[in-house]
């Protein structure tokens, strides 16, 4: 069994998504830590409800981005992580914790990637500027964290088909319902299974 550590920074619902399937599409390996870049948010809530270490770590309390993300990297290496996922984690990791997870790091975004991808690519700005451009279809990807924003390799990926009146908020809701939620949690079992 592998141990998981979820990165998040917000509401949490891949987090759920993990969550809900443990002991089903993630067969081997095990949430056994939750750490979020930001106070009070909801995420936190989910993993304590589940009965998993719940943690803040912020950029600021550890004064500059390298000693962050040696802290984030410590941490994980004390609860005896072997994978970590990062579910709506919105800070970029340097290579203090790339080092650390070379290839054991999984990340979801909200787009087809190479489109509407990299720095400034996040959250609904993500879906604005699919909405902006265009596009008639979107989705999600499941990829390895390398130094490059969004630049690893590719596990999975789903499409989902935009509709006349989408705002960026109702879309984002549809590719989560319909790619995140699942693919996250498949790409997170092939990563443990060591299939990878
Ligand atoms: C999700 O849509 C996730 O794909 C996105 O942030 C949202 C977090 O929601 N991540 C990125 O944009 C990463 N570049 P959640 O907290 O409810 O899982």
């Amino acid at each position: 069994m592998k141990k998981i550590g979820v990165l998040v920074s917000g509401g949490g619902t891949n987090l759920q998504a993990l969550i809900d399937a443990q002991g089903t599409v993630i067969k081997n390996g095990e949430i056994v830590t939750v750490v979020s870049n930001k106070e009070g948010v909801y995420a936190l809530e989910r993993a304590k409800n589940a009965g998993i270490d719940a943690h803040v770590i912020t950029r600021k309390e550890c004064g500059s981005k390298e000693a962050f993300d040696i802290a984030l990297r410590d941490y994980m290496q004390k609860m005896g992580v072997d994978v970590v996922v990062l579910a709506g984690f919105l800070a970029i990791l340097g290579e203090n914790f790339l080092a650390a997870y070379k290839d054991k790091i999984v990340n979801i975004h909200p787009s087809l990637i190479p489109s509407f991808c990299g720095d400034g690519f996040y959250g609904l700005h993500v879906h604005e500027a699919a909405l902006e451009y265009g596009v008639k279809v979107t989705g999600a990807t499941a990829h390895l964290v390398n130094e490059i924003t969004d630049g690893g390799r590719i596990l999975l990926q789903k499409a989902v088909e935009i509709q006349d009146g989408d705002t960026p908020e109702i879309l984002q809701k549809r590719v989560m319902e319909q790619a995140e939620w699942i693919i996250l949690p498949q790409a997170v079992e092939l990563v443990c299974k060591g299939e990878v």
